[in-house]
């Protein structure tokens, strides 16, 4: 896709890889709207950001109705990023951290992807990328739940691109190794290190999977950092 003059929606953009991927599509001259819980501490003429918790529906209603005023409803991009991890044994995690990972890793793909899937189809062209993790693809001991959302995300993924590539719209998944952010500042014993991938070089790798020709569709991307442990 021409990337540029496009409407992009980029949800969780305060910081780590969602950030990254608004700078590199403004750079792309992409028209972006972040729709996250905090706003990241930056400004661009072509950046809107849209105060939004995507695990509730509500909010992602009202971010879309508020930006379709702005921005108008021709919304070619969706970049599902927002999401976490709580990690622990299974028999030692609260029911709330458990579904809030379903809540926003999984059901926020839901609210966001339904509401911009009819202008894609009215315009022929679309692209939806959901951000999974090596998670989607294997199990991790003491990350049962986070394990089970971006497996969901997979599935899903999978299925909605055969139900949309007729309708000329791509979906797209990602499932990076460790990337440096701050996904896990909250996890005990572990510590974001700079052998793990640099957020902006995945971003590089999304808006690349964006650019490619209308006929051309990566279904899914696995990156992972070379040497995680570093040079031996
Ligand atoms: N880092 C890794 O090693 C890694 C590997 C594979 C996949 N991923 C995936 O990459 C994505 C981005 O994570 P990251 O590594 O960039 O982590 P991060 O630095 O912690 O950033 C996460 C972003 O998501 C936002 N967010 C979380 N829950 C949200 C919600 N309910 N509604 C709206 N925004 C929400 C956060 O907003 P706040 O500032 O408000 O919290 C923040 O902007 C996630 O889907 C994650 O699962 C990460």
């Amino acid at each position: 896709m021409e990337l540029k003059n496009k409407v992009a929606v980029v949800t969780g953009v305060s910081k780590g890889l969602g950030l990254e991927i608004v700078k590199l599509l403004l750079e792309k001259g992409v028209i972006v709207a972040g729709w996250g819980r905090t706003q990241p501490d930056f400004t661009h003429p072509h950046f809107h950001f849209f105060s939004c918790d995507v695990a509730d529906e509500a909010q992602v209603a009202k971010a879309y109705t508020d930006t379709v005023a702005a921005l108008g409803e021709d919304i070619r991009i969706l970049i599902n990023n927002a999401g976490f991890g709580v990690a622990g044994a299974l028999e030692s995690m609260s029911t709330s951290d458990w579904k809030s990972m379903f809540d926003t890793n999984v059901h926020g793909i839901f609210y966001t992807t339904k509401r911009l899937i009819p202008a894609m189809k009215a315009a022929d062209e679309g692209h939806i990328l959901n951000v999974a993790s090596i998670a989607g693809l294997n199990g991790v001991a003491n990350f049962a739940g986070y394990v089970g959302t971006k497996h969901a995300v997979r599935g899903i993924s999978h299925s909605l691109y055969m139900e949309l590539r007729d309708y000329g719209i791509k979906v797209s998944t990602i499932y990076p190794g460790s990337i440096q952010t701050h996904f896990f500042d909250d996890i005990p014993g572990m510590d974001a290190h700079e052998h793990m991938m640099q957020p902006a070089d995945v971003a590089l790798t999304i808006v690349q999977t964006l650019e490619t020709h209308p006929n051309y569709f990566v279904v899914d991307v696995e990156c992972r950092p070379l040497r995680p442990k570093g040079k031996k």
